[in-house]
Parts: structure tokens; sequence; C-alpha cells
């Protein structure tokens, strides 16, 4: 009815879709989240939650990560900022694989299950039979309440507020916001994350949400180059590092949002096989941020160009190499490279979101799929 369609209307604060409308909530949903946890100015991040079970989690001799879909992505960048930052063995699982494998769980283990909706079947059974079998499960759920965090031994909240449009945007860069800031926390206390680099890192999270401001500006350049490449059939996307996980999660939203064949590879992987797809027709997604990987991500570069790929590459302001390279550059803010993927994400959730529109697609409710899969 016309009153529905303005209720809508209105819940969608002028924006065309969901979607959209929560790709431009994220410098406020990342705020919201670092608010009350991170103080950059004093170098201290209070998360309780997790603070209950610091010891066991820094003496654990491994932390494994079960989630699924874009949670998957975001487990994988958290195993490189852990590992990094905690010198802990990280492992990641998809959750459905984890709950059938009859996975070796020692008790004290810990694991932690991401998830947006708190109701993801594969996720919450997965974390039932570890929490029988003595784990101590950590839960980084984004619907308060849900089945997930009852389940969970502690764990904490990424306070993006409710994420209705069914591809993943917000919750993704908040469970990022929140794991990062996890890491940070225990490397400290364990003593594996000097003081200097700790209070660098604090600021550089802190500074997300005014970067995710800049990045959002580039909004119409993103639809004009989504307009360019609408009608590919396929598409791949490379990132290594910190950005491997962005490139998957990229690949992930231009499938769901609008039905092309993508996939996200580590970009030195190519090499190995799939570089035989590469024609004039195919475009390549390059996360290319500038990071400790970046002069090899640029000869990655340099090999598919040998090849005619059509390069998309999305790059730090000041990179003078990449636009030599690539057909088309995304530029964003600097930011170092633990923080970056929560900046580079949102050219390709905004990349996705305007192919989708462009080829008519309902972007809120993409075919066949369900906003939390709660059935195995
Ligand atoms: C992501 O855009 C998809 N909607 C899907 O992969 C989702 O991330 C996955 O089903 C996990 O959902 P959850 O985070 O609610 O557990």
């Amino acid at each position: 009815t016309k009153l529905d369609m303005d209720l809508t209307a209105i819940e969608k604060g002028g924006y065309d879709h969901f979607m959209l409308k929560e790709i431009f909530e994220q410098p406020t949903t990342i705020y919201d989240c670092l608010r009350g946890r991170l103080d950059a100015e004093t170098g201290n991040i209070t998360m309780s939650g997790i603070q209950k079970y610091a010891e066991q989690i820094m003496n654990a001799n491994r932390i494994m990560i079960v989630a699924c879909g874009t949670s998957w992505h975001a487990g994988l960048v958290a195993e490189y900022i852990i590992e990094e930052l905690c010198r802990i063995p990280v492992e990641v699982e998809y959750a459905s694989e984890f709950r059938y494998r009859n996975p070796i769980i020692n008790k004290g283990d810990v694991i932690i299950a991401i998830s947006q909706s708190g109701e993801t079947a594969d996720t919450l059974v997965a974390i039932e039979k570890a929490k029988e079998q003595g784990a101590i499960i950590l839960g980084i759920v984004n619907a308060v309440g849900s089945s997930i965090a009852r389940i969970s031994h502690a764990g904490a909240y990424t306070h993006a507020g409710p994420e209705i449009g069914v591809a993943s945007t917000k919750a993704f860069t908040a469970q990022l916001a929140v794991l990062t800031m996890t890491a940070l926390m225990l490397g400290q206390q364990k003593g594996t994350l000097d003081r200097d680099k700790f209070l660098l890192l604090c600021k550089e999270l802190a500074a997300i949400p005014e970067k995710a401001e800049i990045v959002l500006k580039l909004d119409s350049q993103i639809k004009a180059l989504a307009e360019k490449y609408k009608d590919a059939a396929d598409a791949l996307f490379l990132g290594r590092g910190y950005n491997f996980p962005v490139a998957l999660e990229g690949a992930l939203k231009l499938k769901e949002i609008s039905y092309i064949h993508a996939e996200g590879y580590p970009a030195a992987e190519m090499k190995h096989g799939p570089i035989a797809l590469v024609t004039d027709q195919l475009p390549v997604v390059f996360v290319a941020t500038k990071d400790s990987y970046h002069e090899k991500v640029v000869s990655n570069m340099q090999e598919i160009k040998a090849r005619k790929g059509k390069i998309i590459a999305v790059i730090t302001e000041g990179d003078t190499v990449t636009p030599t390279l690539a057909d088309d550059v995304i530029i964003i803010p600097a930011a170092h490279e633990i923080v970056a993927p929560m900046l580079s994400v949102i050219t390709l959730q905004l990349f996705s979101y305007y192919v989708g529109v462009a080829k008519g697609y309902d972007v809120d409710k993409p075919r066949n799929l369900a906003k939390s899969v709660t059935v195995e």
C-alpha cells in the first residue's frame, strides 16, 4: 500500500535501497563500534567481555575462528591481525566444514564465532558442539540477544544496528573494528605489541570513520565504473596479505548482488593456473593499497596487463606506479595496512551495489538468498 511504501521510504532514509543506506552508515557505525571502547588519546582499549577471558586467549596454543560468508572473510582478516599483533596461531574455519569434520577440540581451546545475525545454523551448531567439548566460545555478533550471543561464554557486540540488506556491508566493517581492537588489547597485554606501535595503531583505528567518509565521496566515480563493467561475464578480485580477504569479500558482494561469476584469489597464486583465464574481456580488480606487499602486487598486476586483462585497482593516494598499469584506479586515503581493509572494502561494496542497480536487480533481496541462513 502507499503507507507501506512511505514507511519503507522513511526506513531507507532517502536512499534507494537499504544496502546503499547501510554502506553510507559505515562512518557512524564504525565510530559507534569504537565508542566507549577505544580511547586513542590515552591509549586505552576496554572490552570487558573479551577481557574476562584474556588469560585463556593469550595462553591458548591456537585460536579457531568459525563463521560463514562475509563473516568468514572478517575472520580471515582477523587471522592476519591476531597473528601479527598477538603471535597466537589462528585457524579460520568455514562453520559448515568445521562441524562435520570431527575437529580436534581440547578443553580450554578458544573459539571466536563471528556472525551478524547470530542465528546462522552452521555457526550455531558448530559452537554448540565445541562448547560441549570444553572450548571457550567468544561471540562477535551484531544482533543483540541472538542465539550465538546467548550461547557464547563472552564476546563483543558490533553495534552496527539492524542490517536489512541481504548483502552484509556495515556489519563487516564493524566486525573488523571489533576484531582489530581485540587484537590490539591482547597484543599489548601479552607484550607482543610494543607501546609505540600500539598507540600508533589506536590512532590509525580512531581515524577510520572520517577516512570512510572520504571513501564514500567516490560514490559517483564508482557508479560510472560499475556501468562500464556491468556486462562482464566474469570477474577476478586479487589481493595479498590483509587485502586478500578483501578481494574475497569483493567477489562475494559482486556475485550476490549482480549474479556475475566473480572469484577472489591471492594475487601471487594466479601464475599457478588461474592466469589462463585472463583475456581482454576479463575485469581484474586489484586491492592494491600501499602496504608491505605493494611492490609484489604491482608485479602481479604487470603479469595480468601482459595478458591484456582489464585492470581496476583500488590504490592509496600518492601511488604513482599503479596508475601506469591499471585501466581504472579508485584512490583511497592512506591508512595502516592493518586497518586499511575497512576502507578498501567500501569501494567494492559500492562497486557491486551499482553493478546490481545498473542491471536492474533487487539489490536488497537478491534471488535465492536469505538474510540469515537459519537452516543447515
Ligand atoms: C554476506 O553478504 C551474505 N549475506 C552471507 O554470506 C552472510 O555473511 C553469511 O550467511 C553469514 O551470516 P551471519 O554473519 O549472520 O552469520
